[in-house]
Parts: structure tokens; C-alpha cells; sequence
């Protein structure tokens, strides 16, 4: 059993992509351009569609990889917004999305861990060519055992099938496998799938009201200390 402040012993820790390992904040860049003076409540409605998406496409069976899940997404906010943009906008923004800079702390978090010599993986809603694309270009390739995409279990966080992606390709027990996400339902989702769990908690954000039975909540520049190798 863990000691409250003890570091939880794991054979790997993986990590969400999108708005934990990169930032999403420059979409509100580039969606100024779709509709000016409103890019940031636009790139939110943008990523509320693209989950929402994701978590009804899961449940209805009706998969379809993020690529398409993010593009439809982006058409149906900005229809939302009553803008129509012209394909060269919406490719512009679309990959924008791909080109995310890695979140602030997040090198030395994963440089940490490293040292510690755990190993590292992404388990990403993203298919399996957007998760290449944004390691590459967040310069963070090189650093993961493995990038886990959707794309094998055709089902979208937080679905066991997905979580369970991490313990068939490491072959460890889900309590010996480290899980790090800001989403708070993604959090859920791992911690129910029996990961321990960190929460990166944003600012005054709370965990869905489902059971959520996380390890504890860090920041990138205290995550390395929340695990030790098994
Ligand atoms: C991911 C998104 C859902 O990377 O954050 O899976």
C-alpha cells in the first residue's frame, strides 16, 4: 500500500496528449482567423465537439479516427459560430492542432522520469499518424516506449478498451501502470480502468461526477516525484 506522499512504484507511466504533454492554447491563435474576435471561445467550442464527439461515437459503435472526429468538430463549431471559412482556413486550422508546443515543464517532467528510469508512452485518443505528428512536432519523439493510439481499440477514451491498450502492450497490472492527464474525465476513465492515476489539475477545474478514484493531482514540475520504477 502507498503512503500518502510516497511515490507510487510502476513499470510505466503514459500520458495524454492533447492539452497534457502539448498546449492548446495556440488554437485560440488560429482560430482568430476563422472568426475574428472570438478565436478563443471558438477553439473551446471546437474541443468541447471534438470530445463530445468522440465520447458519442464510442457509445453509438460508430467509430471514425480523430482526424475525422477533429475535422467534423471544427465544422460543426464553426457552424455554431455561423462562420464559414474557406478550406484553406479550416486546413489551417486543423493543423494547427498537429503542430501543438509541448506544455510548459512538460521536457523536464519527461526528462525526470527518464533519469528515474521509468519507462514512458502516450495513450492518445489522437489516430496513429496525428500522435506521430505531434510528438515530432513538439520535439518530444524519441522520449516514449511506444505512442498508443485509439486507432487498435476503435473506441475513444474513456473506454476500458483504450486503457487497456497500455497493459497488453507492456504486460504490467493496471496498478503497476502510472497514468497522467489533465482531463479530469480522462482521469476517471484510467483510475476506473485501475491505473494510479495523477491528475495535472487545472486551475479551478473539478473531476466529473462519476467515480474517480485518482492517486493524486501534481503539476509538470512535481510529476516525477509522484512515481518511482517497480
Ligand atoms: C487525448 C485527448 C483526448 O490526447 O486529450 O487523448
Amino acid at each position: 500500500m502507498t503512503e500518502p506522499g510516497e511515490p507510487r512504484r510502476v513499470g510505466v507511466v503514459c500520458f495524454d496528449l492533447y492539452g497534457t504533454l502539448v498546449d492548446l492554447a495556440p488554437l485560440d491563435v488560429a482560430c482568430e482567423a476563422l472568426a475574428p474576435g472570438r478565436g478563443g471561445p471558438l477553439a473551446a467550442c471546437w474541443r468541447a465537439r471534438q470530445l463530445e464527439a468522440s465520447w458519442l461515437r464510442t457509445a453509438m459503435d460508430r467509430w471514425a479516427d480523430f482526424e475525422v472526429v477533429t475535422r467534423e468538430a471544427l465544422d460543426v463549431a464553426c457552424a455554431e459560430f455561423a462562420v464559414d471559412p474557406d478550406p484553406e482556413a479550416r486546413e489551417a486550422a486543423r493543423r494547427s492542432f498537429i503542430e501543438l508546443p509541448p506544455r510548459a515543464g512538460a521536457v523536464e517532467g519527461l526528462a525526470n522520469l527518464g533519469r528515474a528510469g521509468i519507462q514512458l508512452a502516450v495513450l492518445s485518443n489522437g489516430s496513429s499518424a496525428m500522435i506521430e505528428a505531434s510528438v515530432r512536432s513538439a520535439g518530444l519523439d524519441e522520449r516514449f516506449e511506444a505512442l498508443l493510439s485509439a486507432d487498435a481499440a476503435r473506441a475513444y477514451k474513456p473506454h476500458p478498451a483504450v486503457y487497456q491498450l497500455a497493459v497488453d502492450r507492456f504486460g504490467e497490472a493496471p496498478d503497476r501502470i502510472g497514468f497522467v492527464t489533465a482531463n479530469g474525465w480522462d482521469a476517471a476513465g484510467a483510475a476506473a480502468h485501475g491505473f494510479r492515476v495523477v491528475w495535472l489539475r487545472p486551475p479551478g477545474a473539478v473531476l466529473p461526477a462519476v467515480p474517480a478514484p485518482i492517486a493524486g493531482e501534481a503539476s509538470w514540475a512535481t510529476v516525477a516525484g509522484q512515481f518511482a520504477p517497480a
